[in-house]
């Protein structure tokens, strides 16, 4: 499988309960390298820019609310087929349904506190990266 990079993010939930550490432990333990970190309060234009595709959507207030409330940890993870990899490790959006042993059944408190956030395409990885990343920052 050929390497890839995805964007992640630990979300306020989770930067609230000191958990960056352990999120840090599974997404490792799980082979994929954090090649560059940095904990941020993203600001109201960042959330909206980030979640533009949700725009429409009823949850975008709260999402936009919640993403800016706190700390988040802005992450790229590169590995062997680190996008898909990340979505598995990290576990269904709506924890209720997510696999025993996922960062999100684990960790998460709702479909909205869902702890992380992970890239769901090659085209969305480079584009989330590189609103938060740029080259030099990314050290693999
Ligand atoms: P994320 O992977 O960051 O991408 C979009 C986010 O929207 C998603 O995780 C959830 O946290 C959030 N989301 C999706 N559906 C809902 C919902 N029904 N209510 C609140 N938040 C939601």
């Amino acid at each position: 499988m050929a390497t890839e990079r995805t964007f992640s993010i630990i979300k306020p939930d989770a930067t609230a309960r000191n958990l960056t550490g352990a999120v840090n432990s599974m997404i490792e333990q799980s082979g994929l390298r954090i090649v560059a970190q940095r904990r941020v309060r993203i600001t109201r234009e960042q959330a909206e820019t980030f979640y533009s595709v949700h725009r429409e959507r009823p949850f975008f207030g709260e999402l936009v609310q919640f993403m800016t409330s706190g700390p988040v940890v802005v992450q790229v993870l590169q590995g062997d087929g680190a996008i898909t990899k990340y979505r598995e490790i990290m576990g269904a959006t709506d924890p209720a349904k997510a696999a025993n042993g996922t960062i999100r059944k684990t960790f998460a408190r709702s479909m909205g506190e869902n702890s992380v956030h992970g890239s769901d395409s090659a085209e969305n990885a480079a584009a989330e990266i590189a609103q938060f990343f740029s080259g030099n920052d990314i050290v693999g």
